[in-house]
């Protein structure tokens, strides 16, 4: 990839969009070398349309249909009409809470990426700090992954840990993911726009410009 090209990014989110806010802080920083072209919510009054809307970046709802976990099929259409339109190059879920499903993951082939609040393959779903806590875990942490049709079960790009402290509560334990969700997906996403990703069976594997594996020199 050319080097001054930036990656257009659709972002999906259903929440508050703190990961979104860290992802576009990062582009205006020059951290990440991408662009938001486009943020998309299933949810009407989701904080990540007002954090986009407010950076003048284009934002808007798109009707789920009447599924409570997925996309039905005419709405998952739109979803991929409108990140085409949008010239978009890789999608990022950023608390997106829907399963994406073939038509989306079609016309992304290996450019859909998510973050997951947990060390997958712990605790996919929903809420995974409670379940980290509820289970009795000492360590748990942040996953980012490439997506595919399973529920939090694509290959892993990068992890990191969080420790999980004897006084938690739920919202405390997710205040600290949250912390080093807003590290790792901006640098974990730079790696991968500015890398050569291979993926063989579950192992994705970046290549960065500077390895000797890469096949460049200098
Ligand atoms: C994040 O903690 C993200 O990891 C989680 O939703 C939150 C969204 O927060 N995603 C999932 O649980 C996906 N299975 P945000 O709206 O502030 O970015």
């Amino acid at each position: 990839m050319n080097s001054a090209h930036r990656v257009r990014l659709g972002v999906l989110g259903s929440g508050k969009g703190s990961n979104f806010v860290a992802i576009a802080d990062a582009c205006a920083a020059g951290r990440l070398p991408a662009e938001v072209a486009l943020v998309l919510s299933d949810v009407p009054e989701a904080g990540i349309l007002d954090r986009a809307r407010e950076r003048g970046l284009r934002a808007r709802h798109l009707a789920p249909g009447p599924y409570r976990s997925k996309l039905d099929p005419a709405a998952e259409a739109a979803y991929v009409q409108a990140l085409q339109e949008a010239r978009v190059d890789w999608v990022v879920l950023a608390g997106f809470m829907r399963i994406i499903k073939e038509p989306l993951l079609q016309a992304f082939p290996h450019r859909i990426v998510n973050i997951h609040p947990a060390l997958l393959p712990s605790f996919p779903g929903l809420e995974s700090w409670k379940q980290a806590l509820e289970y009795g875990v000492k360590v748990t942490g942040v996953t980012v992954h490439l997506v595919d049709a399973g529920i939090d079960s694509g290959p892993i790009v990068a992890q990191a840990p969080v420790a999980v402290e004897d006084d938690d509560t739920p919202a405390t334990l997710h205040a600290r993911i949250q912390q080093v969700e807003h590290e790792l997906y901006p640098a974990a996403l730079a790696r991968l726009f500015t890398g050569r990703l291979e993926v063989v069976g579950r192992r994705a594997r970046l290549r960065t410009p500077h390895s000797p594996a890469s096949g460049q020199t200098g």
